[in-house]
């Protein structure tokens, strides 16, 4: 059966706007944070610390970070690949941090410049500087329903990298189909598996929307046991190191699609809107006028 209520994990401050060709003011990703909250969204995903060379749109994190109003009710989640990341986010005040792998060799090494086990042997320290600040652990596992390099993932290679991601200590770990090549059928036979190993309450979906499929392949998992959803308003994302990559299903379209299956989200949806407009504008302005951006 599907679940009654569902918490979205709102990712657009970080993979929506990483995946930019313009860095927004540190003034407008703060009021765009600041709208999310007020429609209702409490899990949020504010920046990254990971290299500036890298992904320079999420340079400033920190600066953004000390501009938020308390969360109390949820958290402002960060990225961070390395303990590097880790102290600057503690610094920030980050209420959780995620680590990131991948299921695919060849995208661990492009995004993160490692392979898989070297990056879960670099997320141990981070977990246990995590566990001693009592600062929670989310884990990614990208390209969970294909890679752009490497094609078809195994559903046993997601599985495998999950369940290390629980044993480093994730309490959560997020299944992203980093370029929206899943299916139905396909998102299913992956969540099956990965159930095997963690347990469905500690599974979220994150799903690109690049063939306009991830509304379908929410729906044909939850009745798995997974009540997490990632998604960024206005559809904002992809990701820098894939290609082709679109943006993460929208905010606004899985707020709808559980309105009518019934499913509670707690958010507004006329507020969530106002905040896609927001943050769209301030996009086409800054790409407008990058030099003043
Ligand atoms: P590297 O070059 O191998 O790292 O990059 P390094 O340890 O050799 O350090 C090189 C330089 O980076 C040094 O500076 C470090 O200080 C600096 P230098 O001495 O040359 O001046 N550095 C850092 N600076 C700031 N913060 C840090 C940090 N670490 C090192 N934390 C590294 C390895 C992991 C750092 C790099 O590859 C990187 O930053 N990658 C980030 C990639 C990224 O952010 N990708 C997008 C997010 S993942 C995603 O979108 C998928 C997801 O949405 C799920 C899905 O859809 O699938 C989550
Ligand atoms: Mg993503």
């Amino acid at each position: 059966t599907r679940p009654s209520q569902v918490r979205i994990v709102e990712v657009g401050p970080r993979d929506g706007l990483q995946n930019e060709p313009v860095t927004l003011p540190v003034a407008v990703r703060a009021s765009l944070i600041e709208r999310l909250l007020a429609a209702g969204l409490t899990s949020i995903e504010v920046g990254s610390f990971v290299s500036p060379r890298w992904v320079p749109q999420m340079a400033d994190t920190a600066a953004v970070m000390a501009r938020l109003p308390p969360n109390p009710g949820g958290c402002y989640t960060v990225l961070v690949p390395n303990l590097q990341g880790f102290e600057a986010a503690r610094a920030a005040g980050a209420g959780e941090v995620a680590v990131f792998a991948a299921a695919s060799e060849a995208f661990s090494r492009a995004n993160i410049n490692c392979s898989i086990d070297e990056s879960l042997a670099r997320f141990a320290p981070v977990a246990a500087a995590a566990r001693a600040a009592g600062i929670p652990l989310r884990g990614y596992v990208s390209c969970v329903l294909g890679c752009p390099y490497e094609g078809a993932v195994a559903p046993g290679a997601v599985a495998e990298v999950a369940r290390r991601l629980v044993a480093l200590g994730c309490r959560e770990v997020s299944l992203g189909d980093t370029i929206g090549a899943g299916t139905p059928e396909r998102a299913r036979a992956c969540v099956e598996a990965v159930a095997l190993v963690v347990p469905p309450e500690r599974l979220a979906l994150h799903f690109h929307d690049t063939q306009g499929l991830a509304l379908a392949n929410i729906r044909a998992c939850l009745d798995l046991g997974v009540s997490v959803v990632d998604a960024a308003v206005a559809g904002l994302g992809g990701c820098p190191y894939a290609a082709g990559a679109t943006g993460n299903v929208a905010t606004e379209a899985v707020v709808a699609d559980f309105a009518r299956l019934g499913i509670a989200t707690g958010i507004d949806p006329a507020r969530l809107t106002e905040a896609g407009r927001f943050v769209t504008r301030a996009l086409a302005r800054a790409r407008a006028a990058p030099a003043s951006g």
